[in-house]
């Protein structure tokens, strides 16, 4: 059989690696698609640059169009990143006929509505496997490999920038600025860092990951996004004295409705730092490693652990979609495994409407800490205050002197100006919904002796 003939479009750190690791192991991958994969053409505005990587036996364009313009072209990969011109490009592909691979994690979150009815109404495919934890067949996992399941929910550390830094500001006690600039020089951050530290790149993927698993629209415009610019150094300790590590989570929960307390059903769809239990071995994921966990109502609870980003293991996502592809080109559309894995003409209204709930309706539970003046009854105040909203405390740690090192925490000691001895006072709840734990940390806030604002990081068992 020809081999199918692939365009690509942009070929800087993933497509290299595309095109080298196609050319390394192109007799494998062609027994096991069962027919060649080419790249026949390239698409890059730097040509030089291109030519180096491809060689003499590949052309190289500098305008995407003339790919897409191609009749002899079956597949378009799409690795030219953001919103602009990729989703015009990607749509140009799919009214052309061709089957798209993309990795772009952002163009689908906030455009995959659109796209993937463009490519259902032309009958071709959106493979995405790259966009989502890098080399991890995450997105297989969850419309393949666990279809059985109703999957209850997901938690992912979905972004290696920032685990990388989380990582190394525990282990080496670094500020959140220099662990910064170390991640972009060994090239993890996004050519924006803010999308990495701001939590939205987790965001964009957290998106998907939604709705393959509970079979809704994508929605990334009403995820809760909060990134870890603010993580204080202190906090990663005394987590660490609590038995708990700091991680930038991803995560979307299915809540079913309950009769008995008036709750409505809906999806929780949320990016923020978590405590999250040490002993975990999703806690151990350290540096710039992804890890996924999925419960299902089957399978219980799974995890995936690999690359997120980097040229090869980006690559081995993206020709994993390619041989998919070069199996079912031709074949019946309803062949075909749905692209975001309920088939479409099933789609139930019911589910479709199920609303993402806002963070205030989201329950989980937390980590405070307050910097308290250190006098009789200051605890007895903020415990008061927790117990009328009906907070239950899990666990209470103040501060000693020099209990988490001389460069974290407050002073004990009088502080300068303040002339109040000062300390931490750190409590741990139980599950609360965060309307009631807002009202209460404000009401802790007006307190006089509490003296600087309530750092405040939500806690998930992932039990
Ligand atoms: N900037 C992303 C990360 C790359 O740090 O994980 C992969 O999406």
């Amino acid at each position: 059989m020809k081999p199918i003939q692939v365009g690509l479009l942009g070929i800087g750190t993933v497509g290299s690696g595309t095109f080298n690791v196609l050319k390394r192991n192109q007799q494998e991958i062609k027994r096991r698609a069962g027919r060649g994969i080419a790249i026949t053409m390239v698409a890059d505005l730097d040509q030089a640059r291109a030519r180096a990587v491809v060689g003499p036996d590949v052309q190289v364009v500098g305008d995407a169009r003339a790919i897409i313009a191609n009749p002899d072209i079956d597949v378009v990969i799409e690795l030219i990143g953001g919103y602009g011109i990729a989703r015009q490009l990607v749509l140009e592909a799919i009214a052309a006929g061709k089957h798209v691979v993309t990795a772009n994690k952002a163009l689908l979150a906030v455009h995959g509505s659109e796209i993937f009815a463009a490519a259902q109404a032309k009958g071709v495919m959106v493979a995405f496997e790259a966009a989502v934890a890098g080399g991890i067949p995450i997105i297989k996992a969850l419309r393949e490999g666990l279809t059985a399941n109703r999957i209850q929910w997901i938690a992912g550390i979905i972004n290696g920038t920032t685990n990388f830094i989380l990582s190394e500001m525990r282990d080496k006690g670094l500020d959140f600025a220099v662990v910064l600039k170390e991640a972009q020089g060994l090239g993890y951050a996004e050519a924006d860092p803010t999308f990495d530290i701001e939590g939205v790149d987790a965001a964009h993927k957290a998106t998907l990951m939604s709705s393959l698993a509970f079979g809704i629209p994508v929605q990334f415009d009403k995820a809760y996004i909060e990134g870890i610019t603010k993580l204080g150094a202190q906090d990663i300790k005394y987590a660490e004295k609590l038995g708990y590590r700091i991680k930038l989570l991803g995560i979307t929960k299915r809540r079913d409705a309950d009769a008995a307390n008036g709750t409505a059903a809906g999806i929780e769809l949320r990016v923020h730092p978590s405590l999250i239990p040490a002993k975990r071995l999703i806690a151990n994921v350290e540096g710039a490693m992804n890890a996924v966990m999925v419960n299902g109502d089957a399978v219980g609870t799974t995890l995936y652990y690999g690359k997120g980003a980097g040229s090869e293991p980006t690559a081995s996502a993206v020709i994993a979609d390619l041989v998919d592809i070069a199996r079912l080109h031709g074949a019946d559309a309803a062949q075909r495994v749905p692209h975001l894995a309920f088939q479409p003409h099933t789609f139930d209204q019911a589910m479709n409407d199920t609303p993402i709930l806002p963070m205030s309706d989201v329950v989980t539970s937390y980590y405070l800490r307050l910097n308290v003046a250190d006098e009789a009854g200051v605890l007895a105040n903020v415990t008061r205050i927790l117990a009328d909203a009906g907070i239950s405390i899990d666990a209470v740690l103040q501060r000693e002197a020099d209990e988490v090192g001389a460069d974290g925490g407050a002073e004990s000691q009088p502080a300068g100006g303040l002339g109040v001895a000062q300390t931490d006072l750190i409590l741990l709840t139980h599950d609360t919904m965060e309307g009631t734990m807002n009202a209460a940390i404000a009401k802790m806030q007006a307190l006089p002796t509490v003296l600087a604002p309530i750092v405040r990081i939500r806690k998930e068992e992932l039990a």
